[in-house]
């Protein structure tokens, strides 16, 4: 197992629409451990494949009883139609929170790292990460969802945060194992 570096806010991979795993094989086993890992880490309660730098549909996430649990492959709904108001912050975005209505309870479905069907029910601050993640997937970041007036501050914020100046990862091709799609 292995921490690996987060990408930050600026860093293209971010931006990408992540592919869908089509090989459940050791690969992709050891990507889930290292997500955990990473996660855990830095105290984290979800992170996406692509804030690793792999570009596939692959989050892991903290459940109601802090167990770590992981998504490959996810597709979120129905939706409740009661929302929740909440802070919500993204290790992409480290420091930064900001206030963000979500839906109260949502249902994912999608596979395990076997590639068997998994369903699972959130509400309250899983609900929330499981749709922050899924966002992740699809290029989308929270900040990308806050009201206007909030998103104006949280971009000066961005600015102004110390690692905003750090120099952007260069992107390498090389003949990864991940099907190409780590960058
Ligand atoms: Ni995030």
């Amino acid at each position: 197992m292995a921490v690996r570096d987060i990408r930050l806010f600026g860093d293209p991979v971010l931006r990408t629409v992540a592919a869908p795993v089509t090989t459940f094989d050791k690969e992709l086993r050891r990507l889930v451990r290292d997500l955990a890992e990473t996660m855990a880490d830095a105290g984290g309660v979800g992170l996406a494949a692509p804030q690793v730098g792999v570009s596939l549909r692959v989050f892991t996430y903290l459940d109601d009883d802090d167990e770590v649990g992981h998504l490959v492959n996810p597709v979120l709904g129905p939706f409740s139609e009661e929302l929740q108001d909440g802070e919500e912050g993204c290790l992409s975005l480290p420091g930064l929170s900001f206030e963000l209505r979500r839906s109260e309870r949502v249902v994912a479905v999608g596979q395990n790292v076997y590639g068997d069907p998994v369903t699972v029910e959130g509400s309250g601050l899983l609900a929330r990460c499981l749709q922050h993640e899924t966002d992740h997937l699809d290029g989308v970041l929270f900040v990308d969802r806050l009201d206007k007036e909030t998103k104006k501050a949280a971009m000066k914020a961005i600015r102004e945060a110390e690692w905003a100046n750090e120099p952007k990862p260069v992107v390498r091709t090389s003949p990864h194992p991940l099907f190409g799609r780590a960058r």
